[in-house]
């Protein structure tokens, strides 16, 4: 048995091309997407990774540039949930704002999840962590008007009723955040997004383990095409002729 599992989690490895440090910095991309994993997954995940890689490449066809940031955190099953929430929300918070500084023209996605979508969430809102540290990147922020587009994945902290929410778990929320926690994730309404199925014992209280695990194999597409769509939307982050074809003769 030892073996067969060795054999699995290796051609897992070599399938996803996993990695156990993260990526820590991009260039300045005209759209840099921010991920944070979920409990017990590697970095560049293969649950994750193909969203990136759909969004990235759909940009691409538009012409846009792309690169991708891993949020730094431990996930190490059966650890301290509540530290390592702190630590995502800590290190995201000042990931997204350094990435910021470096590449002020550039639109940023923030994203997580499971584990990673509670960080995320609270990367945008606080509290980051199990109490409250954080009110999150201000939206009034250089770096929060950077962000175009979030998206929470089977979220930890799902809220219910949420104008964001999307699927059949809208309504549920068994550990949802409220107050000002609440409201300063939703500073960021109008560019989240929070898929949750009903049947997701995570985000929703479910009894579907499989729901919790095929958000990315059933929404790559239409969360990719969102997210493109927000960007295309976005007001450009610095001087519209930044390019070099629209230089005045
Ligand atoms: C920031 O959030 C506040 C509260 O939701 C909102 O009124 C304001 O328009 C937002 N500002 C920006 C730049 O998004």
């Amino acid at each position: 048995i030892r073996k067969t599992l060795a054999v699995s989690a290796l051609s897992a490895f070599a399938a996803a091309q996993t990695s156990t440090t993260p990526k820590l910095d991009a260039t300045c991309a005209d759209v840099v997407i921010f991920m944070a994993r979920g409990n017990n997954a590697p970095y560049h995940d293969d649950r994750t990774t193909p969203f990136i890689d759909a969004t990235c490449s759909k940009l691409t066809a538009e012409g846009k540039s792309c690169d991708y940031i891993d949020i730094q955190f431990d996930v190490t099953l059966g650890g301290d949930y509540c530290a390592q929430i702190t630590e995502g929300a800590a290190n995201g918070i000042k990931q997204v704002t350094a990435f910021n500084q470096k590449c002020p023209c550039s639109h940023i996605i923030v994203n997580g999840y499971s584990e990673g979508a509670n960080v995320a969430g609270d990367v945008l809102g606080g509290p980051g962590g199990c109490s409250f540290v954080s009110t999150g990147i201000d939206n009034t922020s250089s770096a929060g008007k950077a962000i175009a587009a979030a998206l929470l994945w089977g979220d930890v902290r799902h809220t219910e009723n949420q104008p964001y929410n999307v699927l059949d778990g809208a309504s549920k929320g068994p550990y949802p955040r409220a107050g000002a926690d609440l409201a300063n994730l939703n500073r960021y309404s109008s560019i989240l997004r929070s898929y949750c199925a009903a049947g997701d014992p995570v985000c929703a209280g479910g009894k579907t383990v499989a729901d919790h695990l095929n958000y990315f194999e059933l929404y790559t597409d239409d969360a990719s095409s969102w997210v493109v769509a927000k960007v295309d939307a976005a007001a450009p982050l610095c001087g519209a002729s930044s390019s070099s074809s629209s230089v005045a003769a």
